[in-house]
């Protein structure tokens, strides 16, 4: 039985993340949102014999279904149940760098959706949650019950980038309490109008809220600095993401952090003394093959970007303990091949 069949998540864009890792024999490698493992499994199975992986997971559910899936590799494999923004504490603890791949890929799985109980499609009548972890103590069902209509506004603007966001806010704030999500996505309908578009009007509220109670955005900020300070010298970076706000994110942090001065345009003079510490691999996106959509329809808003550590010209760009260790310890003996690309 194939992953779909089976109702587990099929990993988006497999080949490319391992190409785009360029995963090698005994390599060490960061997946940061293993979800079912599909992608840990492929970077296990192509970086054997004596690769290594250690992989984030915030959902504990998940983890279970992971560490299960991930069984065989023993000791090559260890899942923990933390979020991302731990990142570079946890290698740092384990000792576990530097690094020759790190992979984000963002979002939630089939089986978060299709869980009915977690809240996270309006598909499903369930608690308003949408929690990834059941110890965060936000939960939607707070944020729609309790916040001022001014910064549900706000939320549903910023996160969903929906042009009716203050008709929306005043809706939920006149129909409290609300507790389920079939109540919250009836609510939105009404709102907006019940036009009928190409989406449900209920999604990018209900994004919104995800990204807002799981700190998403902020979140995938912090973990991209710190996967820059663990990976050694030809380190690859991969970030698939499923929305614009998290695109845009990765799309500025790979420009900047491919620039040796990111000072105003115009500047007379470089006062930035910022160095370049990446070079991005692909300059224009990449995305899922019409065959992948067409057998995977979820993988259509999937776009994957992939930087390559190089190590930055001055001593002053090194911005944390954890990058000064990973060059002392990793990266010298590349440090002439990867100086020459700055
Ligand atoms: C798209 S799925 C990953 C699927 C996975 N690549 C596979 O092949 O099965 C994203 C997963 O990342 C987890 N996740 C999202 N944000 C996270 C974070 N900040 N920290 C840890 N896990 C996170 C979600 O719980 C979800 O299981």
């Amino acid at each position: 039985m194939n992953n779909s069949a089976s109702g587990l998540h099929v990993p988006v864009m497999l080949q490319e993340a391992i190409h785009g890792l360029k995963v090698e024999t005994g390599g060490r490698y960061v997946d940061c949102t293993v979800g079912a493992a599909g992608h840990s499994t492929a970077i296990l199975n192509a970086s054997s014999p004596g690769g290594q992986l250690l992989g984030f997971e915030a959902d504990p559910q998940a983890v279970a279904i992971a560490r299960e899936r991930l069984e065989a590799f023993g000791s090559s494999a260890l899942i923990v149940n933390r979020n991302f923004a731990g990142l570079e504490e946890e290698c740092l603890e384990r000792g576990f760098f530097p690094l020759n791949g790190v992979l984000f890929d963002l979002g939630l799985s089939s089986m978060q959706l299709a869980e009915s109980g977690r809240g996270f499609s309006f598909q499903y009548d369930a608690p308003l949650d949408m929690r990834f972890s059941p110890d965060q103590e936000l939960s939607v069902e707070e944020i729609v019950n309790s916040y001022k209509e001014s910064d549900i506004a706000s939320i549903i603007y910023r996160y969903g980038e929906e042009p009716a966001s203050r008709r929306i806010a005043a809706a939920i704030v006149n129909n409290r309490p609300l507790h389920t999500t079939v109540q919250l996505a009836d609510i939105i309908a009404r709102a907006v109008g019940g036009k009928k578009g190409r989406i449900h009007p209920a999604t990018r509220t209900f994004q919104a809220f995800r990204i807002a109670v799981n700190r998403e955005l902020e979140n995938l900020e912090s973990a991209l600095y710190q996967a820059l300070n663990l990976l050694g010298c030809g380190g690859r970076l991969v970030v698939i993401s499923y929305h614009s706000l998290e695109d845009r994110i990765v799309k500025r942090f790979f420009r900047e952090e491919s620039r040796n001065c990111i000072c105003l345009p115009g500047s007379p003079v470089c006062t930035c003394s910022h160095r370049a510490s990446i070079k991005q691999v692909n300059r224009k996106v990449i995305t899922p093959s019409p065959e992948e959509i067409r057998q995977n329809p979820r993988s259509r808003s999937a776009r994957m970007r992939i930087a390559e550590r190089v190590i930055a010209r001055q001593e002053s760009s090194l911005n944390s303990a954890g990058l000064f260790f990973v060059s002392l310890t990793g990266c010298l003996a590349g440090v002439a091949g990867c100086m020459s690309l700055n």
